[in-house]
Protein backbone atom coordinates (compact mmCIF):
# COMPACT_ATOMS: atom_id res chain seq x y z
CA UNK A 1 0.00 0.00 0.00
CA UNK A 2 1.66 3.47 -1.22
CA UNK A 3 2.66 5.17 2.16
CA UNK A 4 4.35 8.76 1.92
CA UNK A 5 6.35 10.31 -0.88
CA UNK A 6 9.60 9.78 -0.88
CA UNK A 7 9.85 6.65 0.90
CA UNK A 8 8.14 4.35 -1.29
CA UNK A 9 8.84 3.40 -4.70
CA UNK A 10 5.58 4.90 -5.89
CA UNK A 11 7.13 8.01 -4.54
CA UNK A 12 6.56 10.30 -7.83
CA UNK A 13 2.57 10.42 -6.98
CA UNK A 14 0.00 8.16 -5.32
CA UNK A 15 -0.84 5.42 -7.51
CA UNK A 16 -4.92 3.42 -7.33
CA UNK A 17 -3.22 0.42 -6.52
CA UNK A 18 -6.57 -1.40 -6.95
CA UNK A 19 -6.23 -2.60 -10.41
CA UNK A 20 -2.79 -4.17 -9.58
CA UNK A 21 -4.35 -5.71 -6.29
CA UNK A 22 -7.55 -7.40 -8.40
CA UNK A 23 -7.51 -10.68 -8.00
CA UNK A 24 -6.11 -10.71 -4.24
CA UNK A 25 -8.13 -12.41 -1.26
CA UNK A 26 -9.78 -8.32 -0.42
CA UNK A 27 -12.86 -8.47 -1.72
CA UNK A 28 -13.02 -5.04 -1.12
CA UNK A 29 -10.62 -4.20 -3.39
CA UNK A 30 -12.97 -4.57 -6.45
CA UNK A 31 -16.40 -3.91 -4.47
CA UNK A 32 -15.27 -0.40 -3.25
CA UNK A 33 -15.14 0.54 -7.06
CA UNK A 34 -19.27 -0.90 -7.71
CA UNK A 35 -20.66 1.29 -4.20
CA UNK A 36 -22.51 4.47 -5.67
CA UNK A 37 -21.84 7.47 -5.28
CA UNK A 38 -20.92 8.02 -1.99
CA UNK A 39 -17.63 6.58 -2.77
CA UNK A 40 -14.72 8.03 -4.90
CA UNK A 41 -12.29 5.50 -6.09
CA UNK A 42 -8.44 6.79 -6.41
CA UNK A 43 -8.17 7.24 -10.22
CA UNK A 44 -11.96 9.27 -9.81
CA UNK A 45 -10.43 11.31 -8.02
CA UNK A 46 -7.50 12.42 -9.55
CA UNK A 47 -9.73 12.77 -12.92
CA UNK A 48 -11.74 15.42 -10.68
CA UNK A 49 -8.27 17.25 -10.40
CA UNK A 50 -9.61 18.78 -7.30
CA UNK A 51 -12.67 19.94 -8.95
CA UNK A 52 -14.95 18.88 -6.08
CA UNK A 53 -17.51 22.06 -6.03
CA UNK A 54 -18.54 20.14 -9.47
CA UNK A 55 -18.77 17.02 -7.94
CA UNK A 56 -21.09 18.05 -5.61
CA UNK A 57 -23.27 20.67 -8.14
CA UNK A 58 -22.58 23.07 -6.25
CA UNK A 59 -20.19 25.88 -4.54
CA UNK A 60 -20.22 25.15 -0.80
CA UNK A 61 -17.19 25.90 1.75
CA UNK A 62 -15.51 22.70 1.50
CA UNK A 63 -14.78 20.35 4.73
CA UNK A 64 -12.07 17.64 4.81
CA UNK A 65 -11.87 14.67 7.44
CA UNK A 66 -8.40 12.71 6.78
CA UNK A 67 -8.44 9.28 8.30
CA UNK A 68 -12.05 9.22 8.07
CA UNK A 69 -12.23 5.26 9.60
CA UNK A 70 -15.72 4.29 9.92
CA UNK A 71 -17.24 7.30 8.61
CA UNK A 72 -19.22 8.36 11.87
CA UNK A 73 -17.76 11.47 12.07
CA UNK A 74 -18.73 12.52 8.71
CA UNK A 75 -21.87 11.10 8.69
CA UNK A 76 -22.62 13.35 11.49
CA UNK A 77 -21.13 16.37 10.36
CA UNK A 78 -22.65 16.57 7.55
CA UNK A 79 -25.94 15.89 8.68
CA UNK A 80 -25.11 18.88 11.56
CA UNK A 81 -23.69 21.36 8.72
CA UNK A 82 -25.72 20.60 5.75
CA UNK A 83 -24.50 24.55 4.27
CA UNK A 84 -20.91 22.72 4.00
CA UNK A 85 -19.85 19.59 1.37
CA UNK A 86 -18.22 17.03 3.27
CA UNK A 87 -15.45 14.69 1.91
CA UNK A 88 -13.41 12.34 4.13
CA UNK A 89 -10.52 10.27 2.87
CA UNK A 90 -9.72 6.70 4.30
CA UNK A 91 -7.16 4.58 2.53
CA UNK A 92 -7.82 1.40 3.87
CA UNK A 93 -9.86 -0.48 0.93
CA UNK A 94 -12.80 -1.96 3.55
CA UNK A 95 -13.24 1.38 5.90
CA UNK A 96 -13.46 3.17 2.94
CA UNK A 97 -16.47 1.25 2.03
CA UNK A 98 -17.93 1.05 5.65
CA UNK A 99 -17.44 4.61 5.85
CA UNK A 100 -19.62 5.10 2.49
CA UNK A 101 -22.15 3.14 3.93
CA UNK A 102 -22.75 5.52 7.14
CA UNK A 103 -22.79 8.03 4.47
CA UNK A 104 -25.73 6.32 2.78
CA UNK A 105 -27.33 5.49 5.96
CA UNK A 106 -27.39 8.85 7.17
CA UNK A 107 -29.41 9.90 3.90
CA UNK A 108 -27.14 12.77 3.72
CA UNK A 109 -25.91 14.45 -0.01
CA UNK A 110 -23.41 16.74 1.14
CA UNK A 111 -20.55 14.21 1.87
CA UNK A 112 -18.11 11.52 0.27
CA UNK A 113 -15.84 9.22 1.08
CA UNK A 114 -12.78 9.22 -1.34
CA UNK A 115 -9.79 6.84 -1.45
CA UNK A 116 -6.58 8.25 -1.21
CA UNK A 117 -3.71 8.55 0.84
CA UNK A 118 -3.21 11.84 2.57
CA UNK A 119 0.47 11.96 2.34
CA UNK A 120 -0.87 12.72 -1.55
CA UNK A 121 -3.30 15.60 -1.05
CA UNK A 122 -1.56 18.24 -3.01
CA UNK A 123 -2.51 15.81 -6.32
CA UNK A 124 -6.26 15.60 -5.71
CA UNK A 125 -6.84 19.25 -4.01
CA UNK A 126 -6.00 22.74 -5.38
CA UNK A 127 -4.70 25.45 -3.26
CA UNK A 128 -6.57 27.08 -0.63
CA UNK A 129 -10.27 25.38 -1.43
CA UNK A 130 -10.52 23.77 1.78
CA UNK A 131 -12.39 25.51 4.27
CA UNK A 132 -11.95 23.22 7.33
CA UNK A 133 -9.60 20.55 8.12
CA UNK A 134 -10.29 17.38 10.15
CA UNK A 135 -8.01 15.16 11.27
CA UNK A 136 -9.05 12.81 14.59
CA UNK A 137 -6.77 10.39 15.86
CA UNK A 138 -4.11 9.90 13.15
CA UNK A 139 -2.12 6.77 14.08
CA UNK A 140 0.59 7.84 16.55
CA UNK A 141 3.54 5.68 15.49
CA UNK A 142 4.86 5.77 18.82
CA UNK A 143 7.73 4.28 18.64
CA UNK A 144 10.57 7.31 17.72
CA UNK A 145 11.93 4.79 14.74
CA UNK A 146 8.27 5.39 12.59
CA UNK A 147 8.20 8.91 14.22
CA UNK A 148 8.25 9.59 9.96
CA UNK A 149 4.91 7.76 9.21
CA UNK A 150 3.03 10.65 11.44
CA UNK A 151 0.98 12.87 9.45
CA UNK A 152 1.73 15.88 12.02
CA UNK A 153 5.00 17.19 10.76
CA UNK A 154 6.72 20.03 9.11
CA UNK A 155 5.79 19.07 5.16
CA UNK A 156 2.25 18.28 6.68
CA UNK A 157 1.49 21.59 8.30
CA UNK A 158 3.41 23.61 5.06
CA UNK A 159 0.72 21.37 2.86
CA UNK A 160 -2.17 22.16 4.86
CA UNK A 161 -1.17 26.24 4.97
CA UNK A 162 -1.60 25.94 0.95
CA UNK A 163 -4.76 23.95 1.32
CA UNK A 164 -6.87 26.01 3.70
CA UNK A 165 -8.43 29.09 2.60
CA UNK A 166 -7.69 32.18 4.83
CA UNK A 167 -9.73 31.85 7.98
CA UNK A 168 -10.61 28.46 7.07
CA UNK A 169 -10.08 26.04 10.94
CA UNK A 170 -8.14 23.01 11.47
CA UNK A 171 -9.47 20.59 13.92
CA UNK A 172 -7.52 17.68 15.26
CA UNK A 173 -8.66 15.39 18.35
CA UNK A 174 -6.16 12.32 19.91
CA UNK A 175 -5.02 10.31 22.76
CA UNK A 176 -1.78 10.72 22.01
CA UNK A 177 -0.26 13.78 23.28
CA UNK A 178 3.30 14.46 21.10
CA UNK A 179 0.58 15.31 18.14
CA UNK A 180 -0.45 18.40 19.99
CA UNK A 181 2.69 19.22 21.45
CA UNK A 182 4.01 19.15 17.77
CA UNK A 183 1.47 20.87 16.20
CA UNK A 184 1.92 23.70 18.84
CA UNK A 185 5.25 23.80 18.02
CA UNK A 186 4.70 23.24 14.42
CA UNK A 187 1.92 26.04 14.20
CA UNK A 188 3.71 29.10 16.12
CA UNK A 189 5.77 29.98 12.89
CA UNK A 190 3.17 28.85 10.37
CA UNK A 191 0.21 30.68 9.13
CA UNK A 192 -2.23 29.23 11.44
CA UNK A 193 -2.73 30.68 14.62
CA UNK A 194 -3.51 28.23 17.58
CA UNK A 195 -7.04 29.24 18.87
CA UNK A 196 -7.58 26.54 21.84
CA UNK A 197 -6.19 23.51 23.29
CA UNK A 198 -8.15 20.83 25.65
CA UNK A 199 -6.16 18.95 27.38
CA UNK A 200 -8.84 16.20 28.35
CA UNK A 201 -12.06 17.05 26.70
CA UNK A 202 -14.31 14.88 28.97
CA UNK A 203 -13.61 16.86 31.40
CA UNK A 204 -12.93 20.13 29.90
CA UNK A 205 -15.35 19.92 27.00
CA UNK A 206 -14.36 20.49 23.68
CA UNK A 207 -13.53 23.67 22.05
CA UNK A 208 -15.92 24.19 19.36
CA UNK A 209 -19.52 24.50 19.84
CA UNK A 210 -20.45 21.99 17.63
CA UNK A 211 -18.32 18.29 18.70
CA UNK A 212 -19.08 14.98 17.49
CA UNK A 213 -17.58 11.83 18.36
CA UNK A 214 -15.30 9.95 16.41
CA UNK A 215 -15.21 5.85 16.70
CA UNK A 216 -11.77 6.19 18.39
CA UNK A 217 -12.87 8.80 20.44
CA UNK A 218 -15.95 6.42 21.80
CA UNK A 219 -12.91 3.39 22.84
CA UNK A 220 -10.88 6.44 24.61
CA UNK A 221 -14.10 7.83 26.69
CA UNK A 222 -14.83 3.32 27.67
CA UNK A 223 -11.58 2.90 28.76
CA UNK A 224 -11.14 6.36 30.38
CA UNK A 225 -8.68 7.61 28.42
CA UNK A 226 -7.83 11.59 28.14
CA UNK A 227 -8.73 12.73 24.43
CA UNK A 228 -7.03 16.06 23.92
CA UNK A 229 -7.92 18.63 21.33
CA UNK A 230 -6.36 21.60 19.36
CA UNK A 231 -8.05 24.05 17.29
CA UNK A 232 -6.16 26.13 14.36
CA UNK A 233 -7.22 29.15 12.10
CA UNK A 234 -5.39 29.98 9.01
CA UNK A 235 -4.51 33.76 9.25
C1 LIG B 1 -6.77 5.39 14.33
S1 LIG B 1 -7.85 5.52 12.94
C2 LIG B 1 -8.92 6.89 13.38
C3 LIG B 1 -10.20 6.90 12.58
C4 LIG B 1 -11.16 8.05 12.88
N1 LIG B 1 -10.57 9.34 12.53
C5 LIG B 1 -11.60 8.06 14.31
O1 LIG B 1 -11.21 8.98 15.06
O2 LIG B 1 -12.35 7.15 14.69
C6 LIG B 1 -6.79 6.24 11.71
C7 LIG B 1 -7.37 6.14 10.31
O3 LIG B 1 -6.49 6.78 9.38
C8 LIG B 1 -6.41 5.96 8.20
N2 LIG B 1 -5.12 6.24 7.54
C9 LIG B 1 -3.89 5.91 7.97
N3 LIG B 1 -2.95 6.34 7.10
C10 LIG B 1 -3.62 6.96 6.09
C11 LIG B 1 -3.20 7.61 4.89
N4 LIG B 1 -1.91 7.69 4.57
N5 LIG B 1 -4.14 8.15 4.09
C12 LIG B 1 -5.48 8.06 4.41
N6 LIG B 1 -5.93 7.45 5.53
C13 LIG B 1 -5.01 6.90 6.37
C14 LIG B 1 -6.49 4.56 8.75
O4 LIG B 1 -6.84 3.61 7.75
C15 LIG B 1 -7.54 4.71 9.85
O5 LIG B 1 -8.85 4.51 9.38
Amino acid sequence: MNTRPGTHRLAAGFVDDSHEMIGETNPYVVSHREFGPELIAADQAQAQKGDWTGLFGRDAPLELELGAGNGQYIARMARLHPERDWLGLELRFKRVEVAARKVRAAGVRNAKIVRYNWFFLHEIFRDATVAGLHIHHPDPWSHHSQAHHRIIDADFVALAERLVVPGGTWRTKTDFAPHVDRLLDLAGPSAFEVLDVRRDIVTDGAPWPDEVETNYQRKCREQGRPVLAIWLRRR
